[in-house]
């Protein structure tokens, strides 16, 4: 990777994948890409940006065109529960945009790096150790345009050698930029209220158990799948990631361990609990171990240790509240 562009860099994984990008292979080289939300000064400040709304061909290529990329990271996308409550819109970006950048990267014959997530497993999947290679028939939007996205990167892939990888990422877990409406959200926003209010209200029922991860290995397997020795990789697409899983109730109760009066209630949202309960409990990710050296580094204490602090300190400085996408 030497230039590239981000798609979606101002959202939960583009504001921070960016920036470790653009301290690994200089400022210069790494564009953000921003559709209409406006970038946080940090990101407009240390690099360059370009609006690229991906649901346009011509946008992309132009794009491209202009920096001559080599490699696009793309991270724009509409998360689960929005994409329930516009399907419209969530076939538009997550499928008509991951084409155009296809078509464009096949055109000039960059890398392109798409996450795809346990979004794309569904109520008949194994749900406990599921395996990397299993039936995948989900019944949201959300996982519909995911497993279509997995199809259409080995497509291009087989039939015209565009080098597309990619990881099949859990509930994402960050102190800086808010999640925009998946249903892992919540293991995000528990961390905020424990601070702020001493208790939570928790969408998602007791023993709904789902895959996490926290920011520090999502970027890491972003970055290290891209750099992997290709000859070693058999599958490219959609691997297995995951670093812990849990439910509502262990998340709490590590959470007490720094916070012991933090108290947690239920208020199920239907949709998302759905939802969930379609996805994997624990995914089998040793495909990834085994053909790209994957090794998450933080679990749920190391993991909650980490946000607390982190956001104790952001949440007493208004000028580093975290961002919403
Ligand atoms: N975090 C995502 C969501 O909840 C899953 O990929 O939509």
């Amino acid at each position: 990777m030497k230039r590239i562009l981000v798609t979606g860099s101002v959202g939960q994984i583009g504001s921070e994948l960016t920036m470790e990008l653009r301290k690994i292979y200089g400022n210069d080289n790494v564009v953000a890409g921003v559709n209409r939300t406006k970038p946080s000064e940090t990101l407009r400040d240390s690099g360059p940006f370009e609006i690229v709304d991906c649901t346009k061909m011509d946008a992309v290529n132009d794009v491209v065109k202009k920096y001559n990329f080599d490699t696009i990271l793309h991270l724009a996308a509409i998360l689960s529960a929005v994409a329930e409550a516009k399907p419209n819109l969530a076939w538009n970006v997550n499928i008509n945009g991951l084409y155009n950048v296809l078509e464009v990267a096949r055109e000039h014959k960059c890398a392109v790096f798409v996450p795809s997530s346990i979004g794309a497993f569904g109520p008949t999947t194994p749900l406990d150790d599921t395996p990397q290679d299993t039936i995948q028939r989900p019944n949201t939007m959300y996982g519909v345009t995911k497993v279509s996205g997995e199809l259409l990167c080995d497509y291009y892939y087989k039939r015209f050698g565009v080098d597309v990888r990619g990881v099949r990422y859990p509930g994402i877990i960050s102190n800086v930029t808010l999640p925009g409406g998946g249903t892992t959200d919540y293991a995000v926003e528990i961390y905020y209220e424990a601070i702020k209010k001493k208790k939570y209200t928790c969408y998602l029922r007791a023993g709904t158990f789902l895959d996490m991860m926290y920011m520090p290995d999502c970027i890491k397997a972003a970055i290290d799948i891209m750099e992997a020795d290709p000859g070693k990789l058999k599958h490219r697409n959609a691997f297995n990631v995951t670093a812990m899983s849990f439910d509502p109730e262990i998340i709490a109760a590590e959470i007490r361990k720094s916070i012991p009066e933090f108290t947690m209630d239920y208020d199920v949202d239907p949709v998302r609990q759905a939802i969930a309960e379609s996805w994997p409990n624990n995914m089998d990710d040793s495909a990834a171990r085994e053909e790209w050296g994957w090794d998450p580094t933080y679990d749920l204490s190391a993991m909650t240790a980490d946000m607390l602090e982190k956001l104790t300190e952001r949440i007493s400085t208004p000028d580093k509240q975290a961002r919403t996408p």
